[in-house]
C-alpha cells in the first residue's frame, strides 16, 4: 500500500478538477486522481460551448431570467447572479490560457468570438471552439496541469471512499482523506489531505441510453451519501433530445447548436412538429423537446425522429460543426445531404451533492464542483451550456474558500490502511455485469423522461433487492474497478428513484403520468434528501436554498 500526503486532493481532471487544481497549484501542493485516463470525462465530449453574456446587445439580467425560466420555479436566484456575473472572468481565464474560441470576421474588418445559439437562451450568447468546445478545454489545462510542479497527477486511480471522523470515531466529522485504488497495480492506496474535492462529474451510466462516457457512474454523489452529505433535486435527470440513432454510435451527441443555427425537427413523413408543442419550436427547452419527442415517436411506434440541416449550404456546417459533420459520415450519413436520425437519451444531472455558493459541503474539509454539485443554478432543469460554465465559477469560488481556509485547517490525523482480511477475489464476476446491465435497463423503462407511480414502485422493489445483492458481494470480495461504480451506480439510482417518488407533481425535467401538471397550490420545493448516519452529528444547514 503507498500513503500519499497533499495539501487537497481533487478527485477528478474535468473542467472543474483542472481548473481548481490549476487555481490552487500557484500556492499548494495538489493532487489529482482521474479513474481511467487523464482526459476521459464529459468535458472532453462537450459540444455546444459555454453560455456568457459577451453581446452588446445581451446582459446578466436576460441570462438570468433565461436560466430561470427554464429550471422551473427551482433556481437559487442569488446562486444564479453570482455564476452568471462571474461568466466573462471566467472565459477570461481559458483565453489567457489560450483556449482556442471560434472567432468570426465582421464587415467592417473587425473580429469577435462568435456566439451560437441554444434552446433556451433569448440571446446567442454561447461562446464555443467549433463543435469541439469540450475538447478545446480539457486538453489546454490538461497540458498545463502536466507541466506544473505543484500538481501530482494520478491516472486509473479510482476513488473508492471517504475517510471521515465518522468512520474513524472521532468526535468531528470532517473529511481527511480517501481510499484508492490504483487500478494498475491492483491496490488501494490511502490519500491524506486537509481539503478533498469531489468533481467526478454525472452518472448518465445509470442509463441504457446515455451521452457520457463511461466514467460517468456518479461515484462522487455516492461517496459524498455515504461519509453523510446531503443530495438534492437527483429526479431532476435532463435527456437531450438529439443523439445519433445507429446501433454503433452510442449515443453521439448531435449538438443543440445544430437546431440553433436552423436544424429542423422531422418525424418520419418529413413534416415538422415542435411548433404544435412549443412556440419556440426546436428551440425550447430541452425537457420540452426531448417529452415531445418521445411522445411522437410513441404515439406513431417511430424507432427514431430526424434533424435536417441539410438545407444550409454544405461549407456552413462542414466549418460550423466538422466533427459531428465526420463522426456522422462514419456511420453513413452525410448531413449536408439528409436529415440524421436522432433518439433522446440521458445527459445530465441537474442534482447531486449540496453545496452553497462556495463549494462546501455538508461535511468539513470536503468540497464539491461541477456536475457532480447541486448548487441550486439549475433548478428543476437546466439550460443549455450553463453546466461547464458553473464548472469554472465553482472551481474558483472553492479555490478562493480553500486557499482562505488552508493555515487554519487541522492536519489530518494518521490513517488506517485498508482492510481486506475478511475478502477474497471475486469468482462471480458475472453479478456484477448482470445487476449493472439490469439496473441500466429498469432505470431506463420505468423512471426515464415520462413516469408513473407503478413504474417507480417497480423500479424501487427491483433496485432495492439488488442494493442488498451488491452490498453482500462487496462485503465478501476484494474491490474492482467495476465493482467500485456498479455499487455508486445503485445507490444513485436508488437516490433517483426516491427523489422522484416524493415529487407529486411534474416539474421541469421530472414528469409523471399521475400529476401531469405543476403544483400551483404550494410554492416549488427542492427535493432533498439527507443520510441517517450510524454515528456522526447531524450535517449543518449551509446551503443557499436548501
Ligand atoms: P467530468 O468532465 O465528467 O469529469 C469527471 C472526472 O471525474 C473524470 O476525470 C473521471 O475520471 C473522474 N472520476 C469520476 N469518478 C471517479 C472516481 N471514483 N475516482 C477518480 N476519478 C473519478 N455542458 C455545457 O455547458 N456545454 C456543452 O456544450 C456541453 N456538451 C456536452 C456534450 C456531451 C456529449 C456531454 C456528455 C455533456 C455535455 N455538457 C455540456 C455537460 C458538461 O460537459 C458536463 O456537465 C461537464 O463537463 C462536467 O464536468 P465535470 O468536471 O463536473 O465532470
Ligand atoms: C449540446 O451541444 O447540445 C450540449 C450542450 C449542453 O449540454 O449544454
Amino acid at each position: 500500500m503507498n500513503r500519499y500526503e497533499h495539501d487537497v486532493i481533487v478527485i477528478g481532471a474535468g473542467a472543474a478538477g483542472l481548473t481548481l487544481a490549476l487555481r490552487l497549484a500557484e500556492s499548494l501542493r495538489v493532487a489529482v486522481v482521474a479513474k481511467g485516463p487523464l482526459t476521459e470525462c464529459a468535458t472532453l465530449y462537450a459540444q455546444g460551448g459555454i453560455s456568457v453574456v459577451l453581446d452588446k446587445e445581451d446582459s446578466v439580467e436576460s441570462h438570468v431570467d433565461d436560466t430561470m425560466e427554464v429550471g422551473a420555479g427551482l433556481c437559487d436566484p442569488q446562486v444564479v447572479r453570482y455564476v452568471v456575473e462571474r461568466g466573462k472572468q471566467a472565459i477570461q481565464w481559458l483565453i489567457d490560457r489560450n483556449v482556442p474560441f471560434t472567432r468570426e470576421q465582421h464587415h467592417d474588418g473587425t473580429a469577435s468570438y462568435h456566439l451560437t445559439r441554444e434552446g433556451g437562451h433569448s440571446h446567442r450568447r454561447v461562446i464555443h471552439a467549433a463543435d469541439a468546445t469540450g475538447r478545446a478545454i480539457e486538453t489546454t489545462l490538461e497540458q498545463q496541469a502536466r507541466s506544473h510542479p505543484n500538481i501530482t497527477l494520478l491516472e486509473y486511480h479510482i476513488a473508492v471512499d471517504l475517510i471521515t471522523g465518522a468512520k474513524l470515531g472521532l468526535p468531528s466529522n470532517r473529511c481527511h482523506g480517501v481510499y484508492v485504488l490504483d487500478r494498475e497495480h491492483d491496490r488501494v492506496d490511502v490519500f491524506r489531505a486537509r481539503f478533498v474535492v469531489l468533481a467526478t462529474g454525472g452518472a448518465g451510466k445509470v442509463y441504457l441510453y446515455t451521452s457520457n462516457p463511461d466514467v460517468s457512474t456518479g461515484d462522487g454523489v455516492a461517496m459524498a451519501w455515504r461519509a453523510g452529505c446531503r443530495v438534492a433535486n437527483m429526479e431532476f435527470i435532463q435527456f437531450h433530445p438529439t443523439c445519433l440513432y445507429h446501433p454503433q454510435a452510442k449515443s453521439f451527441l448531435i449538438s443543440e447548436a445544430v437546431r440553433g443555427e436552423g436544424g429542423r425537427l422531422l418525424l418520419p413523413d418529413g413534416s415538422r412538429f415542435m411548433d404544435r408543442f412549443d412556440r419556440r419550436g426546436e428551440l425550447a427547452p430541452r425537457d420540452i423537446v426531448a417529452r415531445t419527442i418521445d411522445h411522437e415517436m410513441k404515439r406513431l411506434g417511430a424507432e427514431c425522429v430526424y434533424l435536417d440541416i441539410s438545407h444550409k449550404p454544405a461549407e456552413f456546417i462542414k466549418s460550423h460543426f466538422p466533427t459531428i459533420y465526420q463522426r456522422c459520415l462514419e456511420f453513413g450519413f452525410d448531413m449536408t445531404r439528409q436529415p440524421l436520425p436522432v433518439v433522446p437519451a440521458a445527459h445530465y444531472f441537474c442534482g447531486g451533492v449540496v453545496t452553497d455558493i462556495r463549494g462546501r459541503t455538508d461535511i468539513d474539509g470536503l468540497y464539491a464542483i461541477g456536475e457532480t454539485a447541486c448548487t441550486g443554478l439549475h433548478g428543476a432543469n437546466r439550460m443549455a451550456s450553463n453546466s461547464l460554465l458553473e464548472c469554472l465559477v465553482m472551481a474558483e469560488s472553492a479555490a478562493t474558500d480553500i486557499r482562505a481556509a488552508i493555515a487554519t485547517a487541522p492536519a489530518p490525523p494518521s490513517l488506517p490502511a485498508w482492510d481486506e482480511s475478511r475478502v477474497t477475489n471475486s469468482d462471480e464476476e458475472v453479478v456484477v455485469t448482470h445487476n449493472w446491465d439490469e439496473i441500466r435497463r429498469f432505470m431506463w423503462d420505468y423512471v426515464g423522461i415520462v413516469r408513473t407511480d407503478k413504474r417507480l414502485q417497480r423500479a424501487k422493489h427491483r433496485i432495492d433487492l439488488l442494493l442488498q445483492e451488491i452490498s453482500e458481494y462487496y462485503g465478501n470480495f476484494r474491490v474492482t474497478n467495476n465493482l467500485v461504480e456498479l455499487r455508486n451506480l445503485a445507490l444513485v439510482a436508488d437516490l433517483v428513484i426516491q427523489s422522484a417518488m416524493l415529487r407529486r407533481e411534474s416539474r421541469g425535467l421530472h414528469y409523471t403520468l399521475d400529476f401531469p401538471e405543476s403544483d400551483a397550490v404550494h410554492p416549488p420545493q427542492n427535493t432533498v434528501l439527507a443520510p441517517h448516519l450510524a454515528a456522526g452529528p447531524a450535517p449543518k444547514l449551509r446551503g443557499i436554498g436548501f
